[in-house]
C-alpha cells in the first residue's frame, strides 16, 4: 500500500464512536407545536448510554464507506461454485417493488390479490413445464426447505401405500450436503453411497444398496464434482424397479435449462433454487426461494398453499387450495413472494429462447476456464463439466506448500471473489477450487480471472508467502478464522 493509501485507509476505518464529538449533531428538528408531554418514569430513563454525536455528512460518509468493504457481485467476478452468484438484472427489483406486488398483503381477500396469485400460478406452470413434470410448488424459502418438502412427500406417498417399512434414502458422496440433512430431518436413515473413478453414481454399489426398504435416493444433478452422471438411465431404473422415489438436486438447474426435461427421465421430484438458477440478490444466508417439481404420483401430497386456476362464464380466478394429501404448511403464506417475483421477471424476460441459452453459456463458459487453467490446477476429472469446474490445488501444496485456501486469499488481493474451498469435501476431491463462471460474465472477465489465476500459481513457485499470508490489500489481513467465528467482536466498547 502506499503512504497516501494507508492513510486514507486508516481514516476510513475509523468507528462511528470514534468520529463522534460531544453536541454535534446531524439533524435539526422543527419548532414544537404539540403539547409537551411527560417523559416516562425517570427509572425507566438512562443517561448512561454511549451513543454516537456525529453531523449529516460523517454518518452517510461512514456507511458509504463501509459499504466499499462488502464484495458483491455488483463489484467483480464472484465465481462462487454451487452458491451461484450471477449478474441479478435490476429490472427484477423494478418489479418485485411494483406497488400491486409489494403493497399487498397476506390477509387480503383473494378477490384482491388476482394479479399476485396469477403471477405465481404461472411460474408454478412454467417451472412444471421446464422441467416436464406434473406440478410445483413455490412455498419452500430455500434449496434445503424445498429438499425437506420433497422428503416429506415421498415419505407421505409410502405411507399412503401402506407401505411403512421404506425408511432408507441412499445419497452419493457427490451430493450437496444438504441432501442428507434434509432425509435425516424427514425421519429416513440415509446411507452414502461412493462415485467412481469418473465421478459418476457406481453401479454396483447401487445394485447392491436397493431393497425392499428403499424409500429413495437423492441425485444432485448436475453433482458437486460440475459433472452430468452418464450413468444416470441406469440409476432411474434400478431405484424405480426398487419401489424408490428418484429425487433430483437442480438447485443449479442453470446447467440444464432447456436441454434436459428431468421429469421426462424418470424423476418424480426436483427441486430447484429460484435464487441462483432464476437470479436473486443473496448470499449471507437470504433471501432465498425454492420451487419443488413433482411428477403425477406425487401430486396429491404438494405442500400448501397451493395456487390453482378455474375458468367459468366470468372468466379465470386463482384461489389458494389444499392439495388432498398435503404434507402440510411449510411457513407461513405463499413463502417468499418478493423472490418469486424476481424469478418471474427474469424468466419472462428472457422467453424461452433465452432460458435455453443460459444453460448453452454457462457450460461453455465453465468449459472455457477448465480448459485454460489444464495444467495449472490438477483437473481430479478432466472431462466436459457443466456449469462448473472443480480444479484441485493439490500441485501447489506437494510441490511449494500452498493450499488451495492460500490461492484463495490471495485472490481477494486481485480484488476476485474466491471460488468455493474444500466443497466438494476432501475425501472426495483434496484442496478443491470449485469454480462457477455463471452465464452472464463476458469472455474478457474470464480471461482476466484466467489471467490472474496463472499469475497466483507463478507467485507459489516463486514467493510462496505471498500467498501464505494474503491477503494483503484488504481493511483485514490474514484472520484467524477459528477465533473470528468463536469470539467475535460485535460491540463497540469505550475501552476497546
Ligand atoms: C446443489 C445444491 N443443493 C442444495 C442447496 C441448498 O440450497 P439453500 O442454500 O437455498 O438451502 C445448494 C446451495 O448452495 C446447492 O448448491
Amino acid at each position: 500500500m502506499t503512504v497516501p493509501e494507508r492513510w486514507l485507509e486508516k481514516h476510513n476505518r475509523k468507528l462511528l464512536m470514534d468520529r463522534s464529538a460531544p453536541g454535534r449533531i446531524g439533524a435539526s428538528h422543527a419548532k414544537l407545536d404539540v403539547p409537551e408531554s411527560e417523559l416516562p418514569d425517570a427509572a425507566m430513563l438512562r443517561d448512561n448510554l454511549d451513543m454516537p454525536e456525529v453531523s449529516e455528512s460523517e454518518i452517510v460518509r461512514y456507511f458509504s464507506q463501509l459499504s466499499h468493504y462488502n464484495f458483491s457481485i455488483d463489484h467483480n467476478f464472484y465465481p462462487l461454485g454451487s452458491c451461484t452468484m450471477k449478474y441479478n438484472p435490476k429490472i427484477n427489483d423494478e418489479m418485485a417493488a411494483l406497488p400491486g406486488l409489494s403493497e399487498i398483503h397476506p390477509f387480503q381477500p383473494e378477490e384482491t390479490v388476482q394479479g399476485a396469485l396469477k403471477l405465481v400460478w404461472h411460474l408454478q406452470e412454467i417451472l412444471a413445464e421446464v422441467m416436464g413434470m406434473a406440478g410445483t410448488s413455490v412455498s419452500p424459502k430455500a434449496g434445503a426447505e424445498s429438499e425437506f418438502a420433497g422428503m416429506l412427500m415421498a415419505r407421505a406417498y409410502h405411507l399412503s401405500r401402506g407401505d411403512d417399512k421404506r425408511k432408507r434414502v441412499l445419497i452419493p458422496d457427490s451430493a450437496h450436503g444438504t441432501n442428507p440433512a434434509s432425509a435425516v430431518v424427514a425421519g429416513f436413515h440415509v446411507v452414502s453411497l461412493p462415485t467412481n473413478e469418473e465421478g459418476n453414481t457406481d453401479l454396483a454399489a447401487l445394485e447392491a444398496a436397493v431393497g425392499d426398504d428403499l424409500a429413495g435416493f437423492m441425485l444432485t444433478q448436475p453433482s458437486t464434482l460440475g459433472i452430468f452422471d452418464t450413468n444416470l438411465s441406469d440409476v432411474i431404473r434400478i431405484v424405480r424397479d426398487a419401489g424408490g422415489i428418484m429425487y433430483g438436486d437442480g438447485a443449479n438447474l442453470n446447467a440444464l435449462l432447456g436441454k434436459v426435461k428431468l421429469g421426462e427421465l424418470g424423476f418424480d421430484v426436483v427441486h430447484s433454487n429460484l435464487h441462483k438458477t432464476f437470479t436473486q440478490p443473496h448470499g449471507g444466508g437470504g433471501p432465498g426461494a425454492g420451487s419443488v417439481m413433482v411428477s403425477e404420483r406425487l401430486l396429491p401430497f404438494l405442500p400448501e398453499p397451493h395456487v390453482t386456476r378455474t375458468e367459468d362464464e366470468d372468466g379465470e380466478r386463482f384461489s389458494l387450495s389444499t392439495p388432498p394429501q398435503s404434507i402440510g404448511k411449510l411457513g407461513p403464506f405463499q413463502g417468499n413472494f418478493g423472490a418469486l417475483v424476481r424469478a418471474y421477471a427474469y424468466i419472462r424476460t428472457l422467453g424461452d429462447v433465452g432460458v435455453s441459452q443460459i444453460s448453452e453459456d454457462a457450460v461453455i463458459n465453465a468449459n472455457y476456464i477448465l480448459s485454460q487453467l489444464r495444467g495449472t490446477f490438477d483437473l481430479p476429472q478432466d472431462r466436459h463439466c457443466k456449469h462448473e469446474v472443480v480444479f484441485s490445488a493439490k500441485n501447489l501444496k506437494d510441490e511449494f506448500g500452498v493450499s488451495g485456501k492460500d490461492v484463495c486469499k490471495r485472490l481477494i488481493d486481485y480484488g476476485i471473489h474466491p471460488p468455493t474451498m474444500y466443497f466438494p469435501l476432501p475425501d472426495v476431491v483434496e484442496e478443491s477450487l470449485l469454480i462457477e463462471p455463471t452465464e452472464t460474465e463476458s469472455k474478457e472477465t474470464l480471461d482476466q480471472f484466467i489471467e490472474v489465476m496463472k499469475l497466483i500459481a507463478k507467485e507459489a513457485e516463486e514467493d510462496p508467502d505471498l500467498l501464505l499470508n494474503a491477503p494483503h490489500n484488504t481493511p483485514n489481513t490474514r484472520l484467524d478464522e477459528a477465533l473470528a467465528a468463536r469470539r467475535p467482536v460485535l460491540r463497540w466498547r469505550r475501552d476497546d
